[in-house]
């Protein structure tokens, strides 16, 4: 069963590209939802186009671990949430390791390591509790097929991943999971609206990525944990 009636989902990062497919789909299979990004206006505009769904939105820097702790406190320990789908990203790179700025490789490891750590700690608890705990991160192909040109990138979305596998490690025992989600590039409704003519076959549609993520925390992937699903064909990374 695909449902998540009666769950609570944690979206941090929604405000990005993948945030308004995953919502949708979220709210569609019956979840309630609370949405964290680091711009109010963003989730405002999220919270209002999906308002039967939405709970409440935050603006919330996951960066800071502080922040991040008090939120998982306050906002969510009368009603805790069964789900957390952190979809923070960003993208650096483009030359050879050997030149890429230090500044990206710190950024990077900021953005999709550091928000991952102080999310996973702060809702580890919370997912433990639930009958049915769920975490998941959308990752990127080059974590395990690194290229030069994407060193700081890879490098990064491996170390969430290697996050993400521990956490699944510790939930063993439990009714709780955690999973990688990966992908080479997202479409998203936007991105195909503006370029409707453009082959974009070597992108997974958000719709698909969102659809994925509510099998996983569904009770239909109550028995996946620790997994590495990859949404592409092809090759052994
Ligand atoms: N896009 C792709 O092709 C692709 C490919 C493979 C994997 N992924 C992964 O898929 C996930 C979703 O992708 P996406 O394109 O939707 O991500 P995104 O738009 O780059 O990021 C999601 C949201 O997180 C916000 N954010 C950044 N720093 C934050 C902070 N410190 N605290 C709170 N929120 C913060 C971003 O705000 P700002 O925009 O202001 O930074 C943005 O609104 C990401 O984990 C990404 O790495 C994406």
């Amino acid at each position: 069963m695909t449902s998540l009636a009666g769950r609570r989902v944690l979206v941090t990062g929604a405000g990005g590209g993948l945030g308004p497919s995953v919502v949708a789909a979220a709210g569609a299979a019956g979840a309630r939802l609370v949405l964290v990004d680091v711009a109010q206006d963003r989730l405002d505009a999220l919270a209002a186009e999906f308002s039967d769904w939405v709970e409440s939105a935050h603006a919330v820097d996951l960066l800071d671990a502080e922040a991040v702790s008090a939120f998982a406190v306050e906002a969510t320990s009368a009603t805790p949430v069964d789900v957390v789908w952190h979809l923070v990203g960003g993208w650096r790179g483009g030359t050879p390791l050997q030149e890429q700025p230090l500044e990206d490789w710190e950024w990077l490891h900021d953005l999709l390591v550091r928000t991952t750590v102080h999310v996973a700690r702060a809702f580890a608890e919370q997912l433990t509790a639930s009958d049915q705990g769920r975490f998941a991160i959308i990752s990127a192909k080059e974590a395990q097929a690194p290229t030069s040109k994407n060193a700081a990138y890879a490098t990064a979305k491996a170390a969430s991943e290697a996050i993400v596998l521990a956490l699944a490690n510790g939930f063993k025992g439990t009714t709780a999971t955690a999973n990688v989600v990966v992908v080479p590039a997202i479409l998203t409704p936007a991105m195909r609206e503006k370029n409707p003519d453009k082959d974009w076959g070597a992108f997974v549609p958000a719709e698909e990525i969102a659809d994925a993520l509510v099998y996983l925390s569904s009770p239909a992937g109550a028995k996946m944990n620790g997994q590495r699903i990859r949404l592409y064909s092809g090759g052994p990374s």
